[in-house]
């Protein structure tokens, strides 16, 4: 083992955990450039204990790790260092089955610290260092005391060095549908006071906590991101903050019994992720979270591919016309109730004859799907009523033709995706997902949407708590023999599972589209940096018709978007899966428009982040992956109106391209409080001009709007 140093971190602090004083050092290590440092010790009351500095600059001040146990054991003191692993370096490329790029490299530096209690209780902590961040996670050796146990809490601590700027949603055990909040870290708690918070009566519920991924900014200029990587049987992380020390604490998601993770040895933990760059372009270009993942672990992957759809979905959501086919409730009892003898209120969305409309139009689009909600019996009293049995995933209603529907849409050379709402049972999706699946396969459906609305059943259980995170990967897995892709709303955060099970095509785990009116402008240029960060999103963009009291005028929301700002979101908010969400006849308007939809790839051979500051304005290009090897731009900003330069030498040299430009009218406006730009969000202009890779492009986006750019070699 290396000598013991000994520092100090002269830091005092009035607070019922106080920062770490003092500890001596174990091991440090750098990581491949040199610019990131961490230190290992151990404090004198045995507290294992880790640093982090940028080019000798302190990022994460002394910190704890460990866990207190259920049954009063400690694992955050009284320990000894036992062994140290020599440094290595591993540098390797690999290639994700779909992504942001065609090559990956995952260059780090690693060691672990191994700490031992006299009672023979051992903890390894494994660090991994990139150049762009830091990652380490608790491993439970064989050869140990300890082989069942129950967390009582993670008590891992990231000591902040300053009041930084933070971009964060509440803590909470079961959503993430919330607009972020921009504040210093000493104002989290008093924005919190103002917040609606879904679920601030939960046991243990902060309100100094926020969730993962939290990015901050310092007044330096250093962006640092605190993640999690490889959630898997362990529930997710808040962190919550002592504003007294500017110290922020894990705060793992409880189960039904209030334990937080009951673990085996051996075991590991998931990786604890800290970023720290110093331009905001890296967190985008940052693969970490991926990379801390285990390889795809599925063999054949021929069947797993990007996916663009429309759907019968955004009229529901609206309130134009609805999930359940009839208004006989509460009579309805699965199994019992015989739906055709029942009448129909008159405003079922997924009918035989709206599906095939959206079938033939999508078809003609190059669509590859469409998605379709409320097929099947149960939807009458889905919500709020905490019903075990609500849906049984193969009972259409009498209006929908399930065969002659996938038969129609295969002759068009569609697939229909298939949509399983749980209602949040999942005990009962778990009863009848090897049939829901099966029937699945039978009709040929590759993909399903899955969906987690309302409180968890088994009652008391959360969105994020072990059990049912152990239940979405069950989900995944058995979705992954039967060849089926996943798409899975309300299901936890993803922490870069795809890499390893890549037919996780999409998640919601977000605000997403369906929270219209009630979304900042500005979003969607957070999610990439924080959501976006552990796997891609299906945010369902392309609103064309921002007024949603066309559809339902009793419901008169307005978005604050323009459609060139909802054409820009294919290419700046990543996913292999993406939607055209607005109705035929609002594209039909705008034909122009929806031809950047049309053209805009899903799978990308490299991305380029030109221009980003989280919650300000993201500008990405990607180039396709196909032989042509079309480019893609796309350009947000939240309500601030913009004019952006930048130039196109990523383009190929040699190469002339005709850039097609969709952008904001000059009076476009997406926002709906300046006077000075009045609303105005179906404004845009189409030009085209000749582009090489010596030009540079300067647009102008409108307040809560935006561009998109392809570009075609001639
Ligand atoms: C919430 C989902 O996010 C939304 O997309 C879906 O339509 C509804 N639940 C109904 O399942
Ligand atoms: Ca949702």
């Amino acid at each position: 083992m290396k000598k013991l140093l000994f520092i100090a971190a002269a830091i005092i602090a009035i607070s019922c955990t106080p920062k770490v004083k003092e500890f001596k050092e174990i091991s440090r290590m750098q990581s491949p450039d040199g610019g990131l440092e961490v230190c290992v010790g151990i404090s004198d009351k045995g507290e294992p204990v880790y640093s982090l500095s940028r080019k000798g600059e302190e990022v994460i001040l002394p910190s704890r790790l460990g866990y207190t146990l259920m049954d009063g054991r400690s694992l955050n003191r009284g320990f000894k260092p036992l062994s140290v692993s020599p440094v290595q370096e591993k540098d390797e490329t690999w290639n994700p089955v779909w992504g942001e790029e065609s090559e990956i490299r995952n260059h780090y530096k690693e060691m672990s610290v191994t700490f031992d209690k006299e009672d023979g209780i051992v903890m390894r902590v494994a660090f991994r260092l990139y150049d762009e961040g830091l990652a380490f996670r608790y491993e439970f050796p064989m050869e140990n005391k300890l082989t069942y146990f129950n967390i009582k809490e993670e008590v891992t601590e990231f000591a902040m060095t300053g009041d930084h700027t933070a971009w964060w949603i509440p803590g909470d055990y079961d959503t993430q549908e919330y607009n972020y909040s921009e504040t210093r870290l000493s104002g989290i708690s008093k924005q919190m006071e103002k917040m609606r918070i879904y679920n601030a009566s939960q046991t243990g519920f902060s309100r100094t906590g926020v969730q993962t991924a939290l990015q901050m900014k310092t007044d330096g200029g250093l962006y640092i991101n605190i993640h999690e990587a490889a959630v898997l049987n362990y529930p997710t992380a808040n962190l919550n903050l002592d504003p007294r020390t500017l110290t922020f604490r894990t705060w793992l998601t409880p189960d039904a019994e209030g334990i937080k993770g009951r673990l085996q040895a051996p075991c590991v933990s998931p990786w604890r992720t800290v970023m720290v760059v110093d331009d905001a372009r890296k967190v985008l270009s940052s693969r970490l979270i991926l990379n801390l993942n285990e390889p795809c672990c599925i063999e054949d992957v021929s069947w797993i591919h990007p996916v663009k759809y429309m759907g019968v979905w955004w009229e529901m959501i609206t309130g134009k016309t609805h999930w359940s086919y009839t208004s006989d409730v509460p009579s309805i009892q699965l199994g019992v109730t015989d739906y055709s003898s029942l009448t129909p209120h008159g405003y079922h969305g997924a009918t035989t004859e709206n599906v095939k409309r959206y079938i033939d139009f999508a078809a003609e689009n190059g669509f590859d799907a469409v998605l379709v909600e409320g097929w099947n019996e149960g939807w009458e009293d889905w919500f709020g009523c905490q019903k075990d049995y609500v849906f049984d995933f193969v009972s259409p209603y009498p209006d929908f033709d399930l065969a002659g529907l996938n038969e129609y849409a295969h002759s068009k050379g569609l697939k229909l995706i298939m949509h399983h709402e749980t209602s949040s049972s999942t005990v009962n999706y778990e009863r009848h997902m090897e049939e829901a699946y099966s029937l699945m396969n039978r009709y040929g459906y590759d993909a399903v949407k899955s969906g987690y609305v309302g409180n968890i059943i088994p009652y008391g259980e959360h969105h994020y708590s072990q059990p049912i995170i152990n239940h979405y990967h069950y989900a995944v897995t058995e979705a992954a023999k039967h060849h089926i892709m996943v798409n899975a709303h309300e299901a936890v955060r993803p922490t870069g599972l795809c890499r390893t099970w890549p037919n996780m095509i999409g998640n919601e785990s977000a605000m997403g589209t369906e929270f219209r009116g009630e979304i900042h402008p500005g979003h969607t240029a957070i999610l990439p940096f924080t959501r976006l960060q552990g796997g891609p999103m299906d945010y369902t963009p392309g609103i064309f018709e921002a007024d949603l009291a066309v559809m339902n005028p009793n419901d008169p929301q307005k978005m604050q978007i323009t459609i060139a700002n909802q054409l820009a979101l294919y290419v700046v908010m990543y996913s292999p899966l993406q939607m055209a969400a607005d109705l035929p006849e609002h594209y039909a308007k705008h034909m122009d428009a929806f031809q950047f939809i049309k053209d805009v790839a899903l799978d990308w051979e490299k991305s380029v982040y030109l221009l980003a500051e989280p919650g300000a304005y993201i500008v990405t290009a990607r180039k396709e992956k196909a032989a042509e090897g079309r480019w893609f731009i796309g350009g947000v900003t939240d309500e601030s109106a913009r004019e952006v330069s930048f130039p196109l030498d990523f383009l190929d040299s040699g190469k002339t391209y005709t850039a097609t430009i969709y952008a904001d009218a000059p009076e476009a406006s997406g926002v709906l409080d300046k006077p000075e730009a009045p609303y105005n969000p179906q404004a845009y202009v189409i030009t085209e001009k000749e582009v090489s890779a010596s030009d540079s492009l300067s647009l102008r986006m409108a307040p809560a709007g935006g561009f998109a750019v392809s570009l075609k070699a001639k």
